[in-house]
């Protein structure tokens, strides 16, 4: 599949949608479709026809977050890179922003929910944030805005043991905004996203900066920071073995580093 088929984007009744779309490999997402993902959320904000921007993946799996490939062959050069600039477009976008997460969404696939406004998770669909797990450290501002969601303990219990947890999980702890039937989360999302566009949106977007306002100059420096983190994690002994592990397809050991 072409690399600009991975992320497909149309606009329809003034709703932008992002579809994440690379089914073969659990729409694990590369370099050009970070890139195209934070050109689509760019384009949403300047194009007047769009009031609300929904982000889809396939039907059997959200994300199964960055290329793991690519960390080892193309890891993310600094604030310029495709993941940043991503980054830095769903935390600042002006326009409300709807998620559909069927099947499994990990590592961004979950911390991008926490920048959308509405999140819809099928009955199936499964979470994890396997950071740790991989020598690395969260990101996207995670750090910051899961204790503010959950609480110290409950966000600390999801990042360092890295587990996966159901939609209902997700519901309890606040990530999502409701679960849905298996089979009805891309339907009901995108009708709520249309009912939304509905909405009077210069009042909709006042609405989203000032539930932000209070934390987001310190959203801005927590991303950064954890960024720089996590490019130093990517050198470790610690994610080098993880990394090869996955390659390997085996389980990997951590012992012999302190
Ligand atoms: N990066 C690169 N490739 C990935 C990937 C990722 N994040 N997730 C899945 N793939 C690839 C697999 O290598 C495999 O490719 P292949 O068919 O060429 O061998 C294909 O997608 C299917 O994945 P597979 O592992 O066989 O599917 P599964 O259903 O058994 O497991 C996952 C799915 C997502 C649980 C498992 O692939 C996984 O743990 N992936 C890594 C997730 C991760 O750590 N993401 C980064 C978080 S920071």
């Amino acid at each position: 599949m072409k690399s600009r088929d991975q992320i497909q984007s149309e606009i329809c009744e003034a709703v932008l949608t992002l579809r994440i779309n690379r089914p073969d490999k659990k729409n694990a997402l590369n370099l050009a479709m970070y890139q195209a993902l934070a050109d689509g959320l760019k384009k949403g904000e300047s194009d007047d026809t769009v009031r609300v921007i929904l982000i889809l993946g396939s039907e059997e799996c959200f994300t199964s977050g960055n290329d793991l490939a690519d960390f080892l062959n193309a890891p993310p050069t600094g604030p310029e890179s495709p993941v940043m600039q991503f980054l830095i477009a769903i935390s600042e976008a002006r326009k409300p922003i709807v998620a559909a997460v069927n099947g499994m969404a990990v590592g961004v696939g979950v911390t991008m929910l926490l920048h959308c406004e509405l999140v819809y998770a099928a009955s199936g669909a499964t979470f994890q944030m396997p950071f740790v797990n991989l020598g690395l450290c969260p990101e996207a501002g995670s750090t910051l805005l899961l204790p503010r969601i959950m609480g110290h303990q409950r966000a600390a219990g999801l990042l360092l043991m890295g587990e996966t947890f159901n939609a209902d999980k997700a519901f309890s702890l606040g990530i999502i905004t409701e679960v849905c039937q298996d089979g009805d989360v891309e339907a009901f999302a995108r009708s709520r996203a249309l009912q939304l566009a509905a909405q009077p949106a210069a009042a909709v977007r006042l609405a989203k900066k000032l539930l932000k306002r209070d934390y987001a100059d310190q959203l801005r420096e927590t991303i950064a920071e954890e960024g720089r983190q996590f490019l130093a994690r990517l050198k470790s002994p610690e994610a080098a073995e993880a990394l090869q592990a996955f390659m390997q397809r085996r389980k990997p050991d951590f012992t012999r580093f302190d």
